[in-house]
């Protein structure tokens, strides 16, 4: 695909297919949302919360209407190829192609019993690794075919934890290990995926505020601890970092590959 400058106002995912995993809330949502919104042709959401997932596919046919969007939810899990396997048959069987995969399901270490490795337990690394990193790997094994002929777009979520270390409760390790491995894969992708056509990129949020955060933020203390995270003094909202996500995917980024863009505020430069 080549940069399209000759019709700025083109919107920018004009008969593109999207996958976007871990759908049905926060960053999910807001990406499938963003897609939408910049005219695909189609947003699949995929994600375990079918009530929630649904109400994404609403939302991406709503913000979609003036292209005629279709919203679409699969219930998968990402760390079930079979399932995913069947997701992506089906997505096979009613578009014929795939031109972008968010890889953006994840859970956050804290809700099972992660740690600093000391006080990490084995099930709740092998849990935290299967989602964040596993995920990655089987939703790309899955879709990855279905780019091949026409080429696109992969972005990974990975998150600032990666880039650098964290105070208590957030010195999750299994956390922070399963995004360093997603930052890796992002290279070795983009890397062995380029002269398909296929570009793959990764976003480092920092502290964005979604139902994986909800816990910490309802403590006053907490949320001016995490405000205080950054330079610009703020958590970020699910379209902020949507929008980043969107310019990866886009051509926008036709000459962006292997990146790891950090949207956390300015929270790695100090
Ligand atoms: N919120 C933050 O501060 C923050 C910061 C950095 C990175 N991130 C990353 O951003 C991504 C989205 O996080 P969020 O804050 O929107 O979280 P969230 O918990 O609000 O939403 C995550 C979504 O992923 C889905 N999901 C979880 N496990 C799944 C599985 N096995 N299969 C399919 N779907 C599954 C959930 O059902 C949910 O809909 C995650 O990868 C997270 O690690 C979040």
């Amino acid at each position: 695909m080549t940069p399209n400058h000759a019709q700025p106002h083109h919107p920018r995912f004009h008969n593109r297919i999207a996958v976007v995993t871990g759908a049905a809330r926060g960053i999910g949502r807001a990406i499938a949302v963003e897609l939408a919104r910049e005219g695909a042709a189609a947003v699949v959401a995929l994600d375990v919360l079918e009530e929630d997932g649904r109400a994404t596919a609403r939302l991406v046919a709503e913000a979609g209407h003036g292209a005629g969007t279709q919203g679409l939810f699969i219930k998968a899990d990402v760390t079930r190829p079979e399932e995913l396997e069947g997701a992506a048959a089906e997505v096979r069987a009613r578009f014929g192609r795939c031109h972008v995969l968010v890889n953006n399901a994840g859970i956050s270490g804290r809700h099972v019993g992660d740690g600093p490795v000391h006080a990490c337990s084995p099930e709740a690394w092998e849990r935290v690794l299967a989602v964040n990193l596993t995920g990655v790997f089987l939703a790309s094994r899955a879709f990855i075919p279905l780019m091949l002929e026409e080429g696109g777009a992969v972005v990974n979520i990975a998150s600032d934890d990666a880039l650098q270390g964290s105070l208590p409760p957030n010195d999750t390790h299994a956390y922070a290990a399963s995004k360093g491995g997603v930052i890796a894969l992002t290279r070795a992708m983009a890397v062995s995926y380029a002269q398909a056509g296929i570009r793959v990129n990764a976003i480092a949020p920092g502290w964005v505020a979604t139902p994986m955060t909800a816990d910490i933020r309802s403590d006053p203390q907490v949320a001016a601890r995490l405000a205080g995270a950054s330079p610009l003094g703020r958590i970020a909202s699910p379209e902020e970092i949507a929008r980043a996500v969107v310019f990866l995917a886009s051509e926008d980024a036709s000459f962006v590959t292997g990146a790891i863009l950090p949207v956390e505020g300015g929270a790695t430069i100090w």
